[in-house]
């Protein structure tokens, strides 16, 4: 009876101190989150997983540091909810900080809490997701916020390749801090409401004398165009979790699963847009690639990562006959859709994510070249575009390639070219695939002849003529084995699709190493 007593005495306690702590830094701070903008670090977690599946852990750890009077005030999970849910069904690893405990910064013992929920996801194969929201590293724990975010650091690398991890910027994140999203595979932002920045205004103003807020410094527009460190960008918090949702759809639970297969339905469609009416036959004529893309992959099922940064390519997942593939496509709508050092930085990372996650690889030519020029040059264009032949000629997974129009030089090889690896590469009827564009190459073989006719102009285009007959039309390319196949452009779902669904089981042995050296 007594012991009854007793028992009922403790859980009763164990409800108040278990309320207490999902309070976090109190109500005046929760509400103070939700007057900013912002949810609070339960209502996100509620808002991501599938209902009543969270499950916390280390729900009792608080700090243990008595510096600066850090002992006198309660730290409730020491600031960051760490646990495990299912998001869209599938099982999913959650480190969410809470900015009402001392700002969400990072102390030992918060790092210890991140760290362990880590090492669960990576034993266990399933994504990693933290939500930032962090002033950083906590000034007075010294050595013990630099050890927890160390620990993160080791943990991210780790998990690379192992399993997907996406890191959501939701508040504040400076400083070393940014470190670890930057180790994760995607960044998200919030409008409004996230910046990341290594070093802020104050003290770039007080070393450099630059004069810079936080949004120019380090928003999400800038992230988005210009640095190209974030993948997308969310209006509210919850457009952005709905976003990490939809991402989430397209990934195997770790390096040793395939993709979760969506609607298979979608094999009987047809060719119903007429994709060479997308593709202007002129080929100095820009047309936007997402148009092609979009009319060959399962209709909606296109979701495109880092759509403001080197806008000249294209990247994204998609589905074909309800199967996860990652599309790699020029552009032709900027700069002509050449390869430049940003261009080739954002599809290599995307190359090697897919090919660490057994997604397929689906990729659209129609490139003249690399851009030419000394910015390009002195930024290491050679270095960074190497990444790109690199990423493809180590990928093993499938991968398939339709020219559509332009296919010049260096960068045709570099475009998951027969070259390197691809399995199946089909051109459309109109592409040209030579070392260089009829205009350049016929000023080059054929000049004395031109400048010696009565009619220059006529002669050239008598000249260029010739050369697309005899060296850059796709059925020359076809016949020597380089290309497997000219088709088109109504077949491509229908054939792409197919050759997609024969190659669910290809396997490549690669010799051992410990590892490449891919030109960082
Ligand atoms: C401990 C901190 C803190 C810190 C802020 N707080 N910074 N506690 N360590 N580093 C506390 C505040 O006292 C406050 O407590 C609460 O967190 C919220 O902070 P506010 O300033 O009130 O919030 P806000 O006005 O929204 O401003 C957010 C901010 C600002 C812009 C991020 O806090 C700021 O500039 N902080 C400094 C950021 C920074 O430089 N961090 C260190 C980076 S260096 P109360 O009790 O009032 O709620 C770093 C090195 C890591 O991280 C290296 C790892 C490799």
């Amino acid at each position: 009876m007594q012991i009854d007593k007793i028992n009922r005495e403790r859980i009763k306690n164990l409800k108040e101190e278990k309320h207490f702590m999902r309070l976090g830094g109190g109500e005046a701070r929760l509400k103070a989150q939700n007057v900013k903008g912002k949810m609070t670090v339960w209502q996100r977690i509620e808002y991501l997983v599938d209902p009543d599946t969270f499950v916390e852990a280390g729900s009792f750890i608080e700090l243990r540091n008595e510096n600066f009077g850090l002992e006198k005030s309660r730290t409730p999970g020491d600031g960051v909810v760490t646990g495990f849910g299912r998001v869209n069904g599938q099982l999913t690893y959650i480190a969410a900080q809470d900015f009402t405990v001392l700002g969400g910064s990072l102390g030992e013992m918060h790092g210890k809490k991140i760290a362990a929920i880590m090492d669960l996801a990576i034993q266990n194969g399933a994504p990693m997701i933290t939500l930032n929201d962090s002033v950083g590293a906590r000034i007075q724990e010294g050595i013990g916020a630099l050890a927890g975010y160390g620990e993160v650091f080791f943990r991210n690398t780790k998990a690379s390749g192992v399993i997907p991890q996406i890191s959501v910027i939701m508040g504040p994140c400076a400083g070393g801090a940014v470190y670890s999203p930057g180790l994760t595979d995607f960044i998200v932002m919030v409008k409004d409401t996230s910046n990341m920045f290594i070093t802020g205004p104050e003290i770039i103003k007080s070393v450099t004398g630059e004069v810079v807020t936080k949004d120019e410094l380090g928003g999400p527009d800038v992230h988005m165009a210009r640095s190209g460190v974030v993948t997308h960008v969310g209006e509210d918090d919850e457009s952005t979790l709905d976003w990490v949702k939809k991402l989430l759809s397209y990934l195997p639970a770790n390096n040793l699963e395939f993709p979760p297969v969506g609607n298979q339905a979608g094999t009987e469609l047809n060719n119903e847009i007429p994709q060479e009416n997308l593709v202007p036959s002129n080929t100095t004529k820009p047309y936007d690639v997402f148009q092609v893309v979009n009319s060959i992959v399962d209709p909606m099922s296109f979701l495109e990562l880092q759509s403001e940064y080197a806008k000249n390519i294209l990247i994204g997942f998609a589905r074909l006959y309800g199967k996860t593939i990652g599309i790699v496509a020029n552009n032709p709508s900027e700069l002509a859709g050449c390869l430049d050092v940003n261009a080739s930085d954002k599809a290599a990372r995307f190359v090697r994510f897919c090919d660490a996650f057994n997604i397929p690889l689906l990729t659209f030519v129609d490139v003249p070249g690399f851009l030419p020029g000394t910015d390009q040059e002195y930024a290491g264009i050679i270095r960074h575009g190497a990444k790109l032949l690199y990423a493809y000629s180590e990928a093993t997974v499938t991968k398939l390639t339709v020219i559509l129009r332009k296919a010049y030089g260096g960068a045709y090889i570099c475009m998951c070219s027969k070259h390197l690896g691809a399995d199946m590469v089909v051109a459309w009827p109109g592409s040209e695939i030579a070392v260089m564009g009829p205009k350049g190459a016929v000023s080059i073989v054929f000049k004395n002849e031109i400048s010696e006719s009565k009619n220059p102009e006529k002669k050239a285009v008598e000249c260029e003529s010739l050369y697309m007959d005899t060296v850059s039309n796709p059925k020359i390319a076809a016949s020597q084995g380089y290309i497997d196949d000219v088709i088109e452009p109504g077949e491509t779902r229908h054939i792409v699709g197919s050759y997609l669904l024969s190659m669910t089981g290809k396997r490549v042995e690669a010799p051992k190493r410990k590892h490449g050296n891919i030109p960082l």
